[in-house]
């Protein structure tokens, strides 16, 4: 018989979590005022609103931990982290940051003016807001097939070579660079292919643009590459990185996601004069060259996280546990964005609450239910995460509207996934009954979804 899969780890250290009643909810969601990013942790069950910073580290990054020179300057902890980022990169010059927002905020800063268009392939929230709010244009060039969630393709996360050529033809010098997330997060954390990312090298090349990766979860992409794409089945995940990170001219990189750390980003790159300007600005806003905003010991718990989470076995893991809760949706019916992606199961709520107009945003109103179902805290990746229009301040709803799961690394089992895919089904069974979402109370100008207020339509 062949044996079964299993994770490559043990777990050595647990964290008690507690069940509560449906009453309890209730009151705990009014008072957060339909906002899941404004509840308490302890009136949350199975918590899936980020796999960002909310990782288990293991026992080798807890003792690199102890080790950590807090040192201002020249810390050997930077030194260990740069190595480390070298290695799997190959960008020399490193820069820390406290976290990913903060490696844009630090390097846009640089880079973006007034007026500029800065296309790439659905731009995270954070990565939008920072281009947005300098009066620049964050231009969606992802390919259409990502937008039909059911339809199931190796490399949704790709970006539409045509409409980047057209932008690069229509903008022209207002385009100070392309960005490419890796694995694009706000379509699903579906992978983007290698013969893409060099497609888009090629055309940067033939229009003289430079490319920055949005590198959050590039260990996952690579572990797609590896298991999806002809070619690299033999290569390590390593080997694969190197490849990846030889199309781009810099990197941003939110060190909580594939670095399995709590806190931390950094930006990395071999161009000088982008390290040149980048440190000044990065010493006014984070701190000095070598710290950025970090411990040292996170410095060093960075640096072996990232060593591990570019192993095949470790990924495999995580990305297991991902096609599992798939899996189960897919016994219940339950339509989400196909195929699984890396880091969280996408529910498409559209397609689960149709009786629920996109003006009263069905993704958020399914986030709301499943909390009041079970306990369990997803996330909306749709409508409201989409902010207004910055010219025309209308809504957007041209883009999916999805609750995401995303499963924090090496720290749920698989009997929570068949707890969350029950509360599902339950919901999913009574759908018809839900017909009436939510509207907004209050919501601020940028990044409205982490504090909006939202009431019960009547
Ligand atoms: C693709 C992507 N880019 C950037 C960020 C921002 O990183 P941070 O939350 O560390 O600021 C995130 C966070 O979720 C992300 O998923």
């Amino acid at each position: 018989m062949e044996l079964p899969f299993a994770e490559s780890w043990k777990i050595k250290m647990i964290e008690p979590i507690r069940k509560s009643t449906r009453e309890e909810r209730e009151t705990w969601i009014n008072e957060a005022k339909n906002n899941v990013f404004q509840l308490k942790s302890e009136q949350v069950y199975i918590d899936l609103i980020t796999d960002s910073g909310t990782g288990a580290m293991s026992d080798r990054q807890w003792s690199a931990m102890m080790l950590g020179d807090e040192s201002y300057a020249g810390a050997s902890s930077y030194y260990n982290m740069k190595d480390m980022i070298t290695r799997i990169t190959g960008f020399d010059y490193v820069l820390p940051t406290h976290q990913g927002r903060a490696a844009e905020n630090v390097l846009f800063s640089c880079l973006i003016k007034e007026g500029d268009v800065c296309p790439g392939n659905s731009h995270f929230d954070t990565t939008k807001g920072h281009i947005e709010s300098r009066g620049a244009i964050a231009l969606d060039c992802t390919i259409d097939e990502a937008k039909n969630t059911q339809l199931e393709i190796p490399f949704k996360g790709n970006v539409d070579i045509k409409k980047l050529e057209a932008a690069l033809k229509e903008y022209g010098d207002r385009i100070p660079f392309i960005i490419v997330t890796i694995t694009n997060n706000t379509c699903g954390g579906q992978p983007v292919s290698m013969a893409n990312l060099r497609e888009t090298r090629i055309l940067a090349n033939k229009y003289g643009k430079r490319i920055i990766f949005d590198s959050a979860r590039f260990a996952e992409n690579a572990y797609f590459i590896k298991t999806r794409e002809k070619g690299f089945e033999k290569r390590t995940i390593k080997e694969i990185c190197l490849e990846i990170f030889s199309y781009a001219d810099a990197m941003t990189m939110s060190a909580k996601k594939d670095a399995i750390v709590n806190m931390g980003g950094f930006i990395a790159t071999n161009l000088k004069e982008w390290y040149d300007a980048a440190k000044v600005k990065g010493i006014a806003y984070e701190g000095f060259t070598t710290y950025g905003g970090m411990n040292g010991r996170d410095m060093n718990a960075l640096a072996i996280g990232l060593d591990e989470n570019t192993e095949f076995d470790n990924l495999e893991s995580r990305i297991k546990q991902v096609e599992y809760l798939g899996k189960k949706l897919d016994e219940y019916g339950i339509p989400y964005q196909r195929p699984a992606g890396g880091h969280a199961i996408f529910v498409d709520a559209t397609k689960v609450l149709t009786h629920v107009p996109r003006e009263q945003f069905p993704a958020q109103t399914l986030t709301v239910e499943l909390y009041l179902e079970a306990g369990i805290r997803g996330c909306e990746i749709g409508y409201i995460l989409a902010d207004r229009d910055p010219i025309t301040r209308e809504n957007r709803f041209d883009g999916l509207d999805l609750l995401r799961l995303a499963i924090p690394r090496r720290v749920y089992t698989d009997n929570h996934m068949n707890v969350v895919a029950a509360a599902l089904k339950n919901i999913y069974n009574r759908r018809e009954s839900i017909t009436k979402g939510l509207k907004i109370v209050w919501e601020a100008d940028l990044l409205r979804h982490f504090t909006v207020e939202l009431k019960k339509v009547e």
